[in-house]
């Protein structure tokens, strides 16, 4: 099939050529992200296969459908880029990669928490400028603190297994609970009600319009003070404001976030030339108890191996049988969350 790759890094390019070897696809590599502009560039290609910030709303899928494009592949988990939508009115099919490796995104949060928690990436900075001072680097621990996750699904599971062997009391929240979570940690009907108990909270669960700003100014009027929050979802589960507001009035102690609100002009490229005309993710930049990560919670060698197989398998499954088991529907997000 041939199918044009967009928002390509070089990582990227070299684990789908590797894996290409075993399914023979034609793949056509673009840096740019796919846009209503660069919808063109599929003009021709029966499928897209596109990431987290490649645009994908109505404008871009009604110039894909004319340029004869028919399947959507995001390379992610999360779908929150694409108009389902307008993509199912337009007869496109969409599918995803639902799992490629939930420990790749548990081990990197229970880091987040580890480096922003110990002060690790200002010692680091303090030891290569041979300043030895431990002013300022005093840490919190993870054991016997109650930590909350939100969204026990496979990433959120991962993360309570892995957080297990620290000694912590766990607190959960998701509408579906899960047999294996409910042996590792306590769940609660109200979400609100969690959050008062917890001094750290880390969000498991995809954007949609209903969980979209789930931590806002009125989640964080419940919280203890000086709690952490972990993100490494969609930075649209958090009100950035609000929390910069938290950050300011101590309710909020530590932020660690691998992604960001409107991540998609800044994130995965080099602008450290350029002036960031984001006031409010400057404002974040600012917080000596925050620390954000370009998006990188997946980036192993084992999931960019599983991201390249699966997305693969799905366009090979579509063009040998019509159908796939990774198909995202309208409904599911409509239904589900
Ligand atoms: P999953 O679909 O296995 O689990 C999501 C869980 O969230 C489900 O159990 C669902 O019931 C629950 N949920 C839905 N609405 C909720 C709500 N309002 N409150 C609490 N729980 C709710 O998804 P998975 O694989 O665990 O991924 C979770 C998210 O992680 C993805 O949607 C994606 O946005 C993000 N992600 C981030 C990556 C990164 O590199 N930073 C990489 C991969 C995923």
């Amino acid at each position: 099939m041939k199918v044009a790759v967009f928002a390509t890094k070089g990582y990227d390019k070299a684990s789908f050529e590797k894996m290409n070897e075993q399914f023979g696809h034609e793949l056509s590599f673009y840096e740019s992200k796919l846009t209503p502009k660069t919808a063109v560039l599929a003009a021709g290609y029966e499928a897209v296969c596109v990431f987290v910030n490649d645009q994908l709303n109505r404008e871009t899928i009604t110039r894909l459908v004319a340029g004869g494009t028919r399947i959507i592949a995001t390379r992610t988990a999360g779908y929150n880029q694409i108009d389902l939508q307008a993509a199912e009115e337009m007869g496109l099919t969409v599918v995803r990669v639902p799992a490629y490796s939930p420990n790749a995104i548990s081990e990197f949060t229970i880091g987040l928490i580890l480096t922003l928690g110990r002060q690790i990436h200002r010692a680091y900075n303090r030891v290569r400028d041979n300043n030895f001072e431990l002013d300022g680097l005093q840490g919190i621990e993870i054991h016997n603190k109650t930590i909350g996750v939100f969204g026990t699904g496979r990433i959120g599971l991962t993360v309570l297994q892995n957080l297990s062997g620290f000694g912590a009391k766990l607190l959960a929240y998701d509408p579906y609970h899960n047999a294996e979570a409910a042996k590792l940690a306590t769940y609660f009907d109200d979400p609100l009600e969690m959050v008062s108990h917890c001094d750290i909270i880390t969000l498991h669960l995809p954007l949609t319009p209903q969980t979209h700003h789930l931590i806002n100014a009125n989640t964080i009027a419940h919280l203890k003070d000086g709690v952490f929050i972990v993100n490494t979802s969609r930075g649209g589960l958090l009100d950035t404001q609000a929390v910069i507001d938290g950050l300011k009035s101590g309710k909020i102690g530590y932020l660690a976030i691998d992604v960001y609100e409107i991540e998609g002009d800044l994130f995965f490229q080099d602008l450290s030339n350029e002036v960031v005309q984001d006031d409010t993710f400057s404002r974040l930049q600012t917080f000596p108890n925050v620390l954000v990560t370009g998006h990188q919670a997946f980036l192993t060698d084992r999931a960019l191996r599983n991201i390249a197989e699966t997305t693969l398998q799905n366009l090979t499954q579509l063009e040998e049988t019509g159908e796939c088991d990774n198909v995202v529907r309208f409904e599911a997000i409509r239904g589900n969350n």
